[in-house]
């Protein structure tokens, strides 16, 4: 604390307040005032919290992170695609495999999708839906997923108006056909590996 001259501490002449030693710029000064009981309460507050919170999440890892929480309810929820609603969330759907139901689901292919999708299934506008990737799953139960959900703001309409549950099924079964083949002119592969 600076002492002047008398050797007693310098107050503020208007309020009589104590002034800060060493801080005069151009003679402003600063007053050494307390700072106010709230706000020392509050600051230590925040550190408790704040050991409480690295105690919680990095040290004993008791409590998800924000973004795994977020991974978590949508895992719950059966999300295929983050942020599209998922309608079927049955991982353990099964492919129709008798010739019957798989012709079906290639007239329904010739008819509905080959126009994006390239007879072959090699893509066009749409994805190739016979190398090994994808962007929505590559399992049974996406296919039926994102033919009922769609994609529409990438172009592809939700086909749940157009084609009736049973047929859904029958395209989604044809399309898992078409994996592994080797039509020619195939689009680049976008999406995902599949594991
Ligand atoms: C108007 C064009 C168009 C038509 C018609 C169309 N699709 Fe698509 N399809 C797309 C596009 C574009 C995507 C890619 C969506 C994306 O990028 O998210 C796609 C994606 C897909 C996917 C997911 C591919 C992946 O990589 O995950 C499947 C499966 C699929 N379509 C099947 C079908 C079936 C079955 C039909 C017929 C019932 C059909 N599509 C009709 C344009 C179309």
């Amino acid at each position: 604390m600076k002492m002047n001259e008398n050797n007693t501490v310098e107050k503020d002449e208007l309020t009589g307040d104590k002034l800060l030693a060493g801080h005069d710029y151009d003679n402003i000064r600063e007053l050494d005032n307390n700072l106010p009981k709230w706000w020392v309460w509050l600051f230590i507050i925040t550190v408790v919290w704040g050991v409480a919170y690295v105690i919680v999440y990095d040290v004993l890892k008791a409590a998800p992170y924000q973004q795994e929480e977020w991974k978590n309810e949508m895992a719950a929820a059966g999300t295929v695609t983050p942020g599209q609603p998922a309608a079927v969330t049955d991982t353990t759907l099964l492919a129709l495999t008798d010739q019957a139901s798989l012709d079906a689901g290639k007239d329904i292919w010739l008819k509905q999708c080959k126009v994006c999708h390239l007879e072959g299934g090699q893509g066009l506008v749409g994805p190739n839906l016979t190398d090994d990737f994808s962007i929505h799953g590559c399992k049974y139960y996406n296919v039926v997923n994102i033919i009922v959900v769609g994609a529409p703001e990438k172009g592809m309409i939700s086909w749940k108006a157009q084609l009736t549950d049973d047929q859904i099924k029958k395209v989604s079964s044809y399309v898992m056909t078409l994996k592994g083949t080797t039509p020619p002119n195939p689009k680049a592969p976008q999406g995902d590996p599949c594991k």
